[in-house]
């Protein structure tokens, strides 16, 4: 037994009240460092809540976020068992076993958390490579939830009535780390999850990405666009990796039955992203708050466009409950150039970063904004949180 667990309750509540005292005051010294009039406009591009909501409750996102998990951890000492969010009751004809790779992630612990508040049970197959536990903490030890450690790349035997298949590194450095496991993790990991879905007639949602057009010739991209990619270029075991994940769902479709869903992911953001995985996004918040230089490739003329991930969750849900088995665009058709994202995000962090060009990458795509004509008609899907 460790010392810790030795102490007497009240012991505890009293450290850990000291303890979130103290992360407040680091917090508020931290944001006044940070000049806090403009973090509530970071707040809102991180959490989606209006300046003015963020404003007016005159804390930062990150202040608010650290002072909500220290209550709920004294609230859970002080009842002296874990509390959960409340989940919906399903009944056992409605409640739905479904398997989440991929899920202790940015995006896929986004689609845990409103799959459990619907009141399914869930299963978490994650190997931690850009994942973490503490994205998924909150429903560890719920009856409704289950996590394993487990490399998709290894077959797996569950039972499962529906599958979302987001295991894959997503952003260029990590992505690029090991372009051969992405690649594993994308042919041998695919299949793994579509023979699982064979088995059990599980329906499998892929999650694609708008990487499958490359350096897109055509404007905006709609899924009939066959793409432009490079196969043997630095991005190419994402971007190839991803296709023939694609391809496997349609021969899977065809020779097996299987029902698939193909959702083409346009860039997106939210919190749980990694402040340092090296998307756009994250990078630029972080040269800006720590008042580096913000660093732009090429002439950064190059244009994107995001969603924020709430928009991206409502998307998926809706995709995988269609009858609709064609890829589908998901993604905020608002297009920006590069430029233009790190000017906006300067001004709203309000330091002096200098805007600086680095040589441009290599096969770094030129323009990409999505036709999302296709998820409006069959899904009845469209952002609504505007980039
Ligand atoms: N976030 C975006 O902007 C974006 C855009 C297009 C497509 N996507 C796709 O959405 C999915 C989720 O992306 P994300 O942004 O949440 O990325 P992420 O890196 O945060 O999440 C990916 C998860 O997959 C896990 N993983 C990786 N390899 C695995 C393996 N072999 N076995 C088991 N788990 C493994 C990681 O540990 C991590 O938890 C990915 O498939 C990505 O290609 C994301």
């Amino acid at each position: 037994m460790t010392l810790w667990n030795s102490l007497p309750l009240r012991m505890i509540r009293k450290k850990l009240r000291m303890a979130a005292v103290f992360v407040c005051l680091l917090l508020a010294l931290t944001v006044m460092y940070h000049q806090l009039p403009v973090s509530a406009d970071v707040t809102r591009l991180l959490t989606g809540r209006s300046a003015n909501a963020a404003a007016a409750e005159g804390e930062s996102g990150g202040l608010q976020e650290e002072l909500r998990k220290m209550e709920y951890k004294i609230k859970t000492l002080e009842q002296g068992k874990k509390i959960y969010p409340e989940v919906k009751f399903l009944t056992y004809r409605d409640r739905k076993r479904i398997l989440v790779t991929g899920g202790a992630g940015f995006v896929g612990s986004h689609l845990v958390d409103r799959l459990m508040m619907q009141g399914h049970e869930v299963t978490v197959v994650d190997n931690f490579f850009t994942g973490r536990k503490r994205n998924v903490e909150h429903w560890v030890g719920h009856e409704n939830f289950e996590l394993l450690h487990h490399d998709i790349v290894n077959p797996l035997y569950i039972e499962v009535d529906q599958i979302y298949h987001l295991a894959s590194p997503a952003s260029p450095p990590n992505y690029m780390y090991n372009p051969i496991k992405t690649l594993k993790t994308n042919t041998l990991g695919t299949i793994n999850m579509l023979g699982l879905a064979k088995r059990v007639r599980a329906r499998l949602l892929l999650a694609s990405t708008s990487e499958v057009y490359g350096d897109p010739e055509i404007h905006p991209q709609n899924e009939d666009y066959w793409g432009h990619v490079n196969p043997i270029g630095p991005r190419a075991c994402y971007d190839e990796g991803k296709r023939v994940a694609e391809t496997m769902c349609y021969a899977y479709e065809k020779q097996e039955n299987v029902e698939v869903r193909v959702a083409r992911i346009f860039n997106t953001f939210g919190p749980r992203m990694h402040m340092n995985d090296g998307r756009v996004v994250s990078n630029f918040i972080l040269q800006a708050l720590q008042n580096e230089s913000i660093t732009v490739y090429g002439e950064g003329e190059q244009t994107r466009s995001f969603q924020y991930v709430s928009d991206l969750v409502d998307g998926l849900l809706a995709l995988m409950n269609s009858n609709y088995s064609q890829p589908v665009n998901l993604g905020n058709p608002d297009e920006h150039s590069i430029m233009e994202f790190a000017r906006i995000i300067r001004s709203l962090v309000g330091g002096a970063s200098e805007i600086i060009k680095n040589p441009a990458k290599e096969d770094d795509p030129r323009r990409r904004k999505p036709d999302i004509a296709r998820a409006q008609k069959y899904l009845n899907w469209s952002p609504q949180v505007k980039s």
